[in-house]
């Protein structure tokens, strides 16, 4: 394939994830292919602000695809979010020659990948969020493997609350988005799951469920939060033991589940979404990002994929309950 691109630079922005680095990885081992140079910007979008740009070679990137974290570090950069970082990042881009970038983050890197665009700078987006709120695509790099750390450290907590017929309230990750606590708490099993998206009753959505399982015998319940809901954890604990007289145990999982190794589902789609963003840039495609769609890869204009909206399961509420019995669901 011919190309006029020479030069590209991958990056990776915003709360981390495991299947970062199998995508840096694809990344570069699709420039190898199409036999153009791959420039690793460090830090994020302040590693193009402050000029810390190294080229990749193969060392850099070799054993990396079972590694959680990112090698090129990440931040959320504010400085970037003003004129004149992003003319300091343009001008970078100069100087190193970089004749595009795949930014590899969530919806804030999508957003500063449209503003360096604006500079005539072709970006394409690979969605990479344990949130899986990205609303272009139906999966994003990370988000089994956190929802897999996630049920295993329930399954353990549910161990010891059986033993101690206690009630146990988890939060999971999710200052804006409830999807990961959703999937979790169907894997689990839970009581009641509670989601910053939908309107909380909590009598009707927590205290009625855990009665409900009291009456069908059940000495212990699991309470899954996401970290947006109402105010978190504790506040749900509070909640609860005024209102039942239990004495609920909190666990907050936290940046537990952002880290670990990939699981094959993040692994392969952070190496097939590398490989296509390098081959769209190459193709000369600019400002899209990258998309899963009932199982193969898209590409769709940042601006539209960033106005999309996402539900936040396809399925209606009836439908949840019958899957997963009465008491896991809190919408209506
Ligand atoms: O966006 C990913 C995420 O892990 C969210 O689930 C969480 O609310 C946030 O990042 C935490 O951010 P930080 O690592 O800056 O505390």
């Amino acid at each position: 394939m011919s190309t006029s691109v020479k030069r590209i630079g991958v990056l990776t922005s915003g709360g981390d994830a495991p299947g970062m680095n199998a995508a840096v990885r694809a990344v570069y081992r699709a420039c190898v292919n199409f036999g153009i140079d791959c420039l690793g910007i460090y830090r994020g979008w302040n590693g193009l602000i402050n000029s810390e740009v190294k080229r990749l070679e193969r060392n850099d990137v070799a054993h990396i695809i079972n590694r959680g974290g990112t090698i090129l570090y990440s931040a959320r950069s504010k400085e970037f979010m003003t004129d004149e970082g992003r003319k300091k990042a343009y001008a970078t881009c100069k100087l190193f020659g970089i004749d595009g970038i795949v930014a590899i983050g969530g919806d804030g890197t999508f957003r500063g990948a449209l503003e360096l665009s604006k500079y005539g700078i072709p970006v394409i987006g690979i969605p990479c969020t344990i949130d899986n709120d990205i609303s272009s695509t139906g999966y994003t790099i990370g988000f089994d493997t956190a929802a897999n750390t996630a049920i295993e450290c329930i399954d353990k907590l549910r161990d010891t609350m059986q033993s101690h017929e206690r009630c146990s309230v988890v939060e999971v990750m999710g200052r804006n988005a409830g999807y990961l606590a959703m999937y979790v708490g169907i894997a689990v099993g839970a009581t009641a799951v509670l989601v910053p998206e939908e309107t909380i009753d909590f009598d009707r959505d927590v205290i009625e469920k855990i009665r409900a399982a009291r009456l069908n015998g059940f000495t212990h319940y699991m309470i899954v939060v996401a970290e947006g809901a109402m105010n978190g954890a504790y506040d749900v604990a509070e909640k609860i033991k005024d209102t039942l007289g239990l004495d609920p145990r909190v666990t907050i999982l936290g940046h537990i589940q952002r880290g670990g190794s990939p699981t094959a589902r993040d692994r392969v789609t952070a190496t097939r979404m590398g490989y296509y963003a390098v081959k769209s840039l190459v193709e000369g495609k600019a400002n899209r990002v990258v998309a899963l769609k009932s199982g193969d890869l898209i590409d769709i204009d940042i601006i539209e994929a960033l106005n999309m909206t996402k539900t936040l399961y396809p399925l209606d509420s009836e439908t949840l309950r019958a899957m997963t019995g009465t008491n896991t669901y809190s919408r209506n």
